[in-house]
């Protein structure tokens, strides 16, 4: 049986310094965190702050400068089964159809074909897209190219489901009803999540807490729990702890941001606009 007791998930005392030509990047910088079995957890920052190399390095598709992740008590070193990514965008093959993209994530495992094909049947029923079975991605919506990359993630059975941004390029729409449907994904299964987005406010509806980081280094500088309960449908976005909680991190967040970012000159943007028309 499963050591309740340990975290799902540790960052210990994690860094990465890219270099390149210009000199180094220190571009995360003593991250500890441990993060529960069947935890929901959320990720903002301002552009830069290291998200993305975070969680690249927690999927191992990103080597730590010094440091380790550990997923179930074992160092992370490379992609594995244990741990199912999704991006924003780009994420299916798009030589693939729907069926080939989820049986894609199950070609790691040693199951027979027929297994691969019933496991990948079952997921594309579970994410309603049955009747798509043998579409590639170019013919689908947005969303359903997200809903076949979270059953591509979730068809081997990861503990571990990593996600950066993944429904930052839908629509409104699309985005909110993504999002109920991850947390009824994450609600029946005994998944852990560690969630990247820009929107505050969908930190706060999706996770039991927040993680903010601040760039340069890329560092935490605050962990708020929401303590907003989750409700059949969802949390209220008009609820005032819902609303203090996303205050509270929007300050925890704005406090380090944007320092050694140019300001927008929108005199020069509007001369460009007039010398070219
Ligand atoms: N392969 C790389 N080589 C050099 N520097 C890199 C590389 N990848 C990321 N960086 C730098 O590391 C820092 C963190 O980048 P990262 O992509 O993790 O940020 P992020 O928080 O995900 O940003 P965003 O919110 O814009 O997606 C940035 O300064 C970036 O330029
Ligand atoms: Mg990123």
């Amino acid at each position: 049986m499963a050591d309740m007791s340990m975290p799902m998930m540790s960052f210990e005392k994690l860094e990465k310094v890219f270099e390149s030509s210009d000199g180094s990047h220190q571009a995360l910088a003593d991250i500890n965190v441990d993060v529960r079995r069947r935890e929901f957890v959320a990720l903002v920052g301002a552009s830069g702050c290291g998200k993305s190399t975070l969680i690249r390095i927690a999927a191992g598709l990103e080597s730590a400068s010094a440091g380790r992740v550990m997923v179930t008590g074992r160092e992370v070193s490379s992609p594995g089964p244990d741990r199912g990514m999704v991006f924003q965008q780009f994420s299916l093959f798009p030589w693939l159809t729907v069926k080939e993209n989820v049986m894609f994530g199950l070609s790691s495992q040693r199951h027979s074909r027929a297994t691969c094909e019933q496991i990948a049947s079952q997921w594309i029923g579970l994410i309603g897209l049955t009747d798509f079975t043998n579409h590639y991605p170019a013919q689908l919506s947005g969303g359903m190219q997200q809903r076949v990359a979270i059953a591509r993630a979730l068809a081997p059975s990861p503990k571990v489901l990593l996600m950066d941004e993944p429904f930052g390029a839908l629509d409104p729409h699309t985005r909110a009803r993504m999002q109920g449907y991850l947390l009824d994904i994450w609600a029946n299964m005994d998944i852990t999540v560690l969630f990247v987005t820009h929107d505050l406010e969908e930190a706060v509806l999706l996770a039991d807490r927040v993680l903010v980081l601040a760039p340069n280094p890329g560092r935490v500088v605050g962990c708020v729990d929401v303590p907003v309960p989750r409700r059949e449908d969802g949390r209220d976005r008009y609820d005032a702890v819902f609303k203090s909680t996303v205050a509270k991190i929007e300050s925890l967040s704005s406090v380090c941001q944007g320092q050694d970012e140019p300001p927008l000159d929108l005199f020069r943007l509007a001369r460009v606009d007039a010398a070219s028309s």
